[in-house]
């Protein structure tokens, strides 16, 4: 036995004396460990002392100065105003403000309605409004239904767009926004800028372009019926029941993000403009073309993400409501305080269509406004987007010293207005440029005012 532990002493040695020796640096880590976890780290207790005054977030750096902390919250936590549409909006943006409830902000999908009548008027209105019998009947009608938005489809083309195509991806959707009167502009469009199928752009490419014109409806029902032979015949007729009047126009682009979202939701670009515009499709194609590769790097996989933000028009800063009773413009202060946002003119815009569907959910927590480009602007703001000002889309025409130069028809993208016959006109012009007009370049010019 003794023999034993004798031949195994110096095994027993050679392996325990590291773990003597280790033992008072185990003992030292152990207190130290204790201490750190009772007290925080060295310093840390300094921190603690200011945080009630100053708050600072922890960078890379340890440094005294701490930065101040703002004096008040970003946003407003009271509104200065009576006017409905502020209030309204005011009290949604507090539900969704991302800082309070960031939960709720990233969930648009689940705002509901501030009122519960469904989609009948809402004469209550009438006791919210102080001036509300000396609205307008545009006003009027448009506030006690505002709260309403789920209007079904008439007529829903199927057909428009095709999500095996792989080969051909669809570029530029066209929606166009009309009224079932207008059988001549709409034949003229399809006859000219709003071709549907395989387009050539200026640079000599086939790309692929759908078109949908955008309609409530008329109460004229012998036109009705003739839009219903139209649409048979041609397909691309979107209409909703709801009747179109001015005020209803910005339901045509809420409904139309929705439509989109689900029949469309691979095309490229979106076109949205009015029926009496005429747009020179093969330069549109070329410039939002140039764009999308402009906008991608590292091959496509970053493209989606900047696109998303890409929305390009006549854009209009700083405008103000008009005041004036007797214009089909006229918004009361008793509706709308303040300026404008930020916002692309109607007449004609381009957007993405990943754009479009971040359009269709920030719009659920927007409430309607009467009139459509300001509300794209509203929601655009909401998204934090910026719209892209382009010399080239000519909302308001060309300056009139302009229009008489020789190839002024060859610089724009799109130009309002135009009747038919002068869109067959412009079609012909533009499609067979003189060889002096051949290589124009789009206008850069800024607005004369
Ligand atoms: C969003 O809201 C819907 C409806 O209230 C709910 O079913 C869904 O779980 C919510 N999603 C998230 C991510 O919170
Ligand atoms: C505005 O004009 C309408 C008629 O279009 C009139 O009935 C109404 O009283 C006017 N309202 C105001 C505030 O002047
Ligand atoms: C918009 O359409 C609805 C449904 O047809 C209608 O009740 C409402 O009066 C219209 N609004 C305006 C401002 O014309
Ligand atoms: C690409 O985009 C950048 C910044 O947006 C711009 O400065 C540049 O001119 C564009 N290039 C082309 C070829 O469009
Ligand atoms: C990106 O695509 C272009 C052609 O579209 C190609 O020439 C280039 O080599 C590609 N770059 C990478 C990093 O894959
Ligand atoms: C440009 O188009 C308009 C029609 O919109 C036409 O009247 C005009 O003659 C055209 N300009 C030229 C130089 O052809």
């Amino acid at each position: 036995m003794a023999s034993c532990l004798c031949r195994y002493r110096q095994r027993i040695l050679f392996f325990c004396s590291p773990c003597i020796l280790l033992l008072p640096v185990y003992i030292y880590v152990s207190i130290s460990l204790c201490y750190v976890m009772k007290h925080g780290p060295p310093g840390a207790h300094v921190v603690h002392s200011v945080l009630p005054t100053r708050f600072t977030a922890s960078g890379l750096k340890h440094s005294r100065d701490l930065a101040p902390h703002p004096a008040k919250s970003f946003w407003r936590s009271e509104l200065d105003s009576s006017a409905l549409w502020n209030n309204i909006q005011f009290e949604t943006d507090l539900q969704y403000n991302p800082i309070l409830r960031p939960h709720l902000a990233a969930n648009a999908s689940s705002v509901s309605y501030n009122t519960g009548v469904g989609c009948s008027p809402n004469y209550e209105i009438n006791n919210i409004m102080h001036d509300y019998t000396n609205l307008p009947n545009q006003m009027k009608n448009f506030v006690t239904t505002m709260h309403c938005r789920d209007y079904p489809l008439l007529i829903d083309p199927l057909d428009v767009c095709d999500p095996q195509a792989k080969k051909w991806p669809l570029i530029l959707l066209m929606a166009i926004k009309t009224q079932t009167a207008n059988f001549d502009n709409r034949e003229a469009i399809r006859e000219t800028w709003g071709r549907s199928g395989k387009i050539k752009t200026r640079g000599g490419k086939q790309r692929l372009v759908r078109r949908v014109f955008l309609l409530g409806k008329s109460e004229d029902l012998h036109i009705e019926e003739k839009l219903h032979l139209e649409s048979e015949k041609y397909g691309d007729i979107i209409q909703w029941d709801f009747i179109d009047t001015f005020f209803n126009l910005t339901l045509k682009d809420v409904l139309f993000w929705d439509w989109f979202s689900r029949r469309c939701p691979h095309a490229h670009f979106i076109f949205k403009g009015d029926d009496d515009v005429f747009v020179r499709t093969p330069a549109v194609l070329d410039y939002v073309l140039a764009e999308a590769a402009n906008r991608s790097f590292s091959n496509g996989s970053r493209q989606a993400n900047k696109m998303e933000t890409f929305v390009v028009g006549d854009v209009i800063s700083n405008a103000a409501p008009i005041r004036f009773n007797g214009t089909k413009y006229y918004i009361p202060e008793s509706f709308y305080e303040g300026l404008y946002p930020t916002y692309p003119g109607g007449g004609g815009v381009l957007y993405s269509g990943s754009l479009a569907h971040r359009l269709l959910e920030v719009s659920q927590r927007v409430h309607l406004f009467p009139i459509d480009d300001v509300y794209l602007g509203m929601c655009l703001q909401r998204l934090g987007v910026y719209p892209i000002h382009h010399p080239a889309l000519l909302t308001f025409d060309f300056p009139k010293d302009e229009a008489k130069e020789p190839c002024a028809n060859h610089t724009m993208l799109l130009v309002h207005k135009r009747s038919p016959a002068e869109m067959f006109q412009l079609w012909t012009e533009t499609s067979t440029p003189s060889p002096e007009c051949r290589n124009a370049m789009l206008r850069v010019k800024p607005r004369p005012d």
